[in-house]
């Protein structure tokens, strides 16, 4: 869907997430939400926040996995996406501590494998992702799933793109503080998520956008595995679809 601004495009958004919450309650069951970080979804949040402290939208059943984590990262720095997901959207909901995960920066390295086969438990324990909310970035990746990842690859750490370092440069007050590595859901547990929700603002993002909905589907641009997926939404602005 091609909305003529983002800020249209993040209410419509955040209205299917909360229909989505809304009707696993109905149902008497949790929701399970995959959710992203970036500029991209932070409007998103916050018609969240207003939905929960204006129109009743209770997080109480709510069940979140985030994609990724930069590698090492401790949870209080100014760059870590635990601090992010708390100032744009867990400190202003009632969500459950318990049903928050967030990938672990500050797992000692020799025990990363062993935190990201427990994620992936731990998501499969939940029943699995309702919706995962994605953004994109400029090399085409998902999550932190730079080029190369193929499209089983599952939850591990991975070696962050030179083109994503560039981006976070002006988060970590120049690409020399940039962490080298992330922690990120694989291509493959992304593509298990029963719908997914990819937002996309700017004429930046227009190129790989459209690589994205009209190129081969090839692991140098990671997102383009989302062909694949029965059920994708891309929401984008007129900006980041000029190209299409
Ligand atoms: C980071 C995140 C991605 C996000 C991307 C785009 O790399 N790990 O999940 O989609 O940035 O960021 P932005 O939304 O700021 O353009």
């Amino acid at each position: 869907t091609i909305y003529s601004d983002s800020e249209q495009a993040s209410i419509a958004a955040a209205g299917e997430i909360a229909a989505l919450i809304r009707q696993r309650a109905r149902e008497g069951r949790p929701a399970v939400l995959g959710l992203a970080t970036g500029s991209t979804p932070t409007r998103l949040y916050e018609e969240l926040v207003r939905l929960h402290q204006e129109e009743g939208l209770s997080f109480q059943n709510v069940v979140t996995f985030n994609l990724d984590e930069y590698f090492p990262m401790a949870p209080d720095s100014l760059q870590s996406y635990v601090r992010f997901m708390r100032e744009y959207l867990f400190d202003h909901i009632d969500i459950r501590p318990e049903n928050v995960h967030i990938p672990d920066g500050t797992v000692p390295a020799d025990q990363v494998a062993e935190f990201c086969r427990r994620y992936e438990e731990q998501i499969r324990e939940a029943g699995g992702i309702d919706l995962q909310l994605l953004g994109i970035g400029r090399t085409g990746h998902i999550g932190f799933n730079e080029p190369g990842s193929g499209a089983a690859s599952r939850t591990r750490l991975i070696t962050l793109d030179h083109i994503t370092r560039t981006d976070a440069a002006s988060d970590f007050y120049g690409e020399e503080n940039v962490p080298r590595r992330a922690i990120t859901m694989g291509v493959g547990t992304i593509l298990e998520a029963r719908r997914i929700m990819l937002l996309a603002w700017g004429e930046g993002k227009a190129a790989v956008v459209k690589r994205m909905v009209e190129g081969d589907m090839t692991d140098s641009v990671p997102a383009t595995y989302l062909q694949k997926h029965a059920s994708v939404h891309v929401i984008l602005d007129e900006a980041a679809a000029a190209e299409l």
